[in-house]
């Protein structure tokens, strides 16, 4: 499994300090939430702030964009020292070529799908991708409430990886604390993305380490 922190839960006057808190956590990916005030209705931050935390930590850097316009976005952020570009199925046409500009650049693809969006939307893309990011909020903003309609896209995303001997992991992306987290498990998630619940406590090693144990857990159940 994957435990991946998300910077915009984090305190934004201390990136770095809260990059290193994230390194020394044991969780494996941090997750960097870009906005652009289009996409979504908020602003987060951009490149130039990944290059400055890239020295900081060997951690994978998982970039999701939730931008109308990635295509201008994809090599600053690969060069800034993003590892994985996700971008969103709710761009349509703009998908395909998107997803090999992002492989181009030598990075990993991931692909996200917003709450209202239905899986079958994902199907055309599942053998290019390496991460399928299921949305459990509407993107724009850390701390909302996980929405439990989500959890049949994990069941569906898991039953077509299986059954079309496929290898993309299945983030879940929002409103994850330890519960949900254990939910999204027994539905067959393995990537977890969490801001508020994670940096929100004081003791991020712990967290991360309890939500180890909780997302264990419930794959035995599963
Ligand atoms: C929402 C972002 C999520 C969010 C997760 O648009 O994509 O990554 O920051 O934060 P929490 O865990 O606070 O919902
Ligand atoms: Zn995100």
């Amino acid at each position: 499994m994957i435990i991946a922190p998300s910077l915009l839960a984090a305190n934004y006057g201390q990136f770095a300090k809260e990059t290193l808190r994230a390194a020394k956590s044991g969780a494996e990916w941090l997750h960097l939430d870009i906005m652009d005030g289009h996409f979504v209705p908020n602003i987060s931050f951009g490149p130039g702030v990944v290059k400055s935390l890239r020295p900081l930590t060997r951690m994978f850097f998982d970039v999701h964009l939730m931008c109308s316009k990635p295509q201008v976005l994809l090599e600053p952020f690969a060069q800034a020292g993003a590892q994985q570009i996700t971008v969103h199925t709710e761009l349509g046409d703009q998908v395909t070529p998107l997803l090999w500009k992002i492989k181009s650049l030598g990075c990993k693809v991931g692909l996200a799908l917003n709450p209202p969006t239905p899986i079958s939307a994902v199907r055309p893309y599942l053998e290019q991708i390496d991460l399928l990011l299921i949305m459990t909020v509407n993107p724009g903003f850390g701390g909302q409430e996980f929405i439990h309609e989500t959890l049949p896209k994990m069941q569906q995303a898991h039953a077509w990886r299986r059954e079309r001997k496929l290898a993309y992991r299945i983030g879940v992306d929002g409103g994850i604390n330890f519960k949900t987290a254990a939910e999204c498990a027994q539905a067959g998630a393995d990537m977890f993305v969490s801001g508020t619940t994670l940096f929100g406590q004081r003791n991020l090693k712990a967290a991360v380490l309890k939500m180890r144990k909780t997302v264990t857990a419930a794959q035995r159940i599963h």
